[in-house]
Parts: C-alpha cells; sequence; structure tokens
C-alpha cells in the first residue's frame, strides 16, 4: 500500500450513514429488502404513480433532514482539509443522495446518484434546492410548470450523473478507498476492478466483505464511524 498517498479516491456507499440512523438498501432489513425498487425507484413507477413515489422520497428527506453526520462523515472531511494542506487531493464520490458529507464539512462531493434535498423540472431540466416535500401541486420556480418537479436522484435505467468527473478522478488516483458499499450497482461496482487494472492500490472498508470483496488488495471490516477514522489516521490523515 502507498504509505503517504496524495490523490485519494473515496467511494462511499449508504453504509457511511448507516450509523446516522439512515437505513441501507440490501441488508437485512434495508430499504430495499421492504420495498420493491421497481415501483419507486424507476422512471416508469414516477410516471404510472407519482404520488406512491414522491411520497417514498418525502420520507427518505425527512429522514436525511433529521439525520446528523457520524464519525465517518468528520474523518473524511478532515482528511479532504489535511491533503489538501499538503497538496494532495481527496475526490469523494458518494452513492448517496443525503448531504451528510457536506455537513460535516467536506468541501467538493460528487454525488454520482444525485441528490435528494434538490429538485429537478422534468419540464426545463432546472434543478433547485428542496427540502419540502414534494406534490404534483408544486410548480417549477425557473420555468413555473407543474406538476413536473421530481427528486434529483438517479432512479434505476437513468445514467449516473457526473461520471466523466469521477473516471478522470479515478485514473488519476495514487489509492482506492471503498467505504460502506455492497458492490451490487454498476458503475460504481466497477470502480474498484478500474482502479487495480490501473495499477492503483485499494482499500474496502465496510462492516462485513462486500460483493466484491475479492476484488480489492486490502479490507478493514468494522463499522465505518470506527475503521474509516482509524485507517485514515494510520494514513497520517
Ligand atoms: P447497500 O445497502 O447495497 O450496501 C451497504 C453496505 O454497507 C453493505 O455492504 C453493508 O454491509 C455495509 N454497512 C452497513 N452498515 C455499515 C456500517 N455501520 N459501517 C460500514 N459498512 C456498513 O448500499 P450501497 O452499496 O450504497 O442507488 O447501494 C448502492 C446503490 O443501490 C444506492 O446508491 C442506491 C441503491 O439502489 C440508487 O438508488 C440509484
Amino acid at each position: 500500500m502507498t504509505r503517504h498517498p496524495e490523490k485519494i479516491f473515496v467511494l462511499t456507499g449508504a453504509g457511511v450513514s448507516a450509523e446516522s440512523g439512515l437505513g441501507t438498501f440490501r441488508d437485512r432489513g434495508g430499504i430495499w429488502a421492504r420495498f420493491d425498487p421497481m415501483k419507486l425507484a424507476t422512471p416508469e413507477a414516477y410516471a404510472a404513480d407519482p404520488d406512491t413515489v414522491l411520497d417514498f422520497y418525502d420520507h427518505r428527506r425527512r429522514g436525511v433532514i433529521a439525520a446528523e453526520p457520524n464519525a465517518a462523515h468528520v474523518a473524511l472531511a478532515q482528511a479532504e482539509a489535511r491533503l489538501a494542506a499538503r497538496g494532495g487531493r481527496l475526490f469523494l464520490c458518494t452513492q448517496n443522495v443525503d448531504d451528510l458529507h457536506e455537513r460535516a464539512g467536506s468541501e467538493a462531493v460528487t454525488h454520482m446518484h444525485g441528490e435528494l434535498l434538490k429538485a429537478r423540472c422534468c419540464a426545463c431540466g432546472t434543478v433547485t434546492p428542496w427540502r419540502a416535500d414534494l406534490s404534483r401541486a408544486d410548480a417549477c420556480p425557473a420555468c413555473a410548470s407543474e406538476g413536473r418537479m421530481r427528486p434529483d436522484v438517479v432512479w434505476f435505467g437513468e445514467m449516473p450523473m457526473r461520471l466523466d468527473v469521477i473516471e478522470a478522478a479515478l485514473a488519476e488516483a495514487d489509492l482506492f478507498v471503498a467505504v460502506g458499499t455492497s458492490g451490487a450497482v454498476y458503475p460504481a461496482a466497477g470502480y474498484v476492478r478500474q482502479a487495480r487494472a490501473l495499477g492503483i492500490p485499494t482499500c474496502e472498508i465496510n462492516l462485513e466483505p462486500s460483493d466484491n470483496a475479492d476484488a480489492f488488495d486490502a479490507a478493514q471490516y468494522g463499522p465505518a464511524s470506527e475503521a474509516l477514522p482509524r485507517y485514515l489516521a494510520d494514513l497520517g490523515l
């Protein structure tokens, strides 16, 4: 492992926010164990039954607003600042739609699956900060169309966001770290193999071995709030 990496690419998933009380997706009792994603997280579901889809995201948005960052989020924000101070860069790519990385102090967060605290107008494409419940009565602040606002999150069957920026950052990293992600959803799940193909050392930090565990050079298992601060401290961050 690189002892003093200068360009760290960190990929986070739902496990990093689990200890903040936000549910993961595929663990026992997780969100997709209780709800059918095809009925709640696809463009087809939204077209067929927008109220049910909007209700589901209203509930999750309220949960995000009520949650607080945990020690894993804070450790990543500190590492970003410390690495920047010594001329390096921590590129934080998250699959999470919450804002807990930002609230912990991370300056630059790339949300590849979008952000729940933003709404997008299906008519004009404008993205607007949004903390309230969403309903079909809401009008777009930009174009005034009614009934066309949706959460600015990526649904199954849609393209994740900012893939060009993410792949460029991965290509120049000298360490790849995945935290709290099951390795079940692509393209994020493929980044570890892309990193290895580029000769970049890889480490997984997770509660238990992920679906992708055999693809990593190294692993540390435990709750993210403990394992991640320890790991970053070992890197001098
Ligand atoms: P998953 O729910 O698939 O995986 C969460 C991972 O976090 C699992 O491997 C858990 O073992 C681990 N975990 C749970 N608690 C943890 C803790 N306290 N500390 C560390 N690890 C812990 O969530 P993601 O991999 O993020 O996409 O899911 C990827 C995508 O699937 C999500 O972004 C979402 C979902 O469908 C969309 O909605 C587009």
